[in-house]
């Protein structure tokens, strides 16, 4: 694996809102960077496993222990564990994934603030890993303990928001969890909402996307990732579409989604984003 030369863009995607796309735009995210010659991590912290099943099937993920999975950090029994053993390699070129499934449920804590050390856990695991140049987190419909674990370690949030009524309704909440994370993790950063699962010509989308916009401004992204089939033949095939059909408009999007997080990574490692 090549080492990066300096701190991994570490990224975790959230929203309580389920369905928003946080999983696909992880998995096309991860191959999108892949393909541009970046060693990518993608941490599974989700108990529903599904970017672990995405790479490995969901009947091998469903076989793991608990100490083949991200759970092994948060059990008391889990001692010396081995970043080698738990992290493991794809069949897709520079992409490695820590995965997770049901045994990470009963750690995720409604009320992550209290965990004590365990806040802790992703970070400390990841901070001595090297190897890779970017680092992605898949997050469970909530904020609980895994994500409130993935912001405590990662550098940026990304925000997944169709442009629907019943979406945006907890964007605040998002927020809080942000602004609260950031006290133990103050180089926390907000790179922004980004508009997923949108279909250009409904007026109905058109209409929360402007709205989105209007309220809050630079902070939603350019780039938008359309509810395009490309995205989903290629989850079937367990190809990100950057591998699966790189000259699709699904493709193209995600390119010009990850050119647009390189700009926004530059600018926020620049400038202190404002609370
Ligand atoms: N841009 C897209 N185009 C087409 N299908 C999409 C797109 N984004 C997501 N989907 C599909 O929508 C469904 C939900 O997406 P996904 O699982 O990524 O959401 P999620 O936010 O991770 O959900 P959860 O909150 O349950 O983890 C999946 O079947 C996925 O393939
Ligand atoms: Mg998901």
């Amino acid at each position: 694996m090549a080492i990066a030369s300096n701190r991994p863009i570490s990224i975790c995607l959230i929203n309580q809102k389920g369905g928003c796309g946080k999983s696909s735009t992880c998995f096309h995210l991860a191959g999108t960077f892949a393909a541009s010659g970046k060693q990518v991590l993608l941490v599974d912290v989700d108990p529903q496993g599904s970017i672990s099943q995405a790479f490995f099937g969901s009947d091998a993920v469903e076989r793991m222990t608990v100490w083949e999975t991200v759970a092994a950090l948060f059990d008391d029994g889990c001692n010396h564990i081995d970043p080698q053993q738990l992290i493991r390699d794809t069949h897709i070129d520079g992409i490695s994934v820590l995965p997770a499934n049901h045994h990470l449920a009963q750690f995720n804590n409604p009320s992550p603030e209290q965990g004590g050390v365990m806040q802790f856990a992703l970070r400390e695991f990841l901070e001595p890993l090297e190897a890779f140049d970017v680092v992605l987190f898949d997050c469970p419909p909530n904020l609980y303990q895994c994500s409130w674990n993935a912001m405590i370690a990662a550098r940026f949030v990304l925000i997944p928001i169709p442009p629907e009524d019943f979406a945006t309704q907890g964007i605040r909440a998002v927020h809080q969890a942000v602004a609260s994370a950031r006290v133990l993790n103050p180089s926390l950063r907000r790179l922004g909402h980004l508009i997923t699962r949108s279909h250009a010509r409904m007026i109905v989308h058109q209409t929360y996307e402007e709205k989105l916009r209007r309220l809050y401004g630079d902070l939603v992204l350019r780039s938008t990732i359309p509810e395009l089939s490309g995205f989903k033949v290629a989850l079937a095939c367990r190809k990100p579409v950057q591998m699966q059909a790189p000259r699709s408009k699904a493709a193209t999007r995600m390119r010009e989604l990850v050119g647009e997080i390189m700009d926004r990574v530059e600018n926020r490692s620049q400038h202190r984003e404002a609370a």
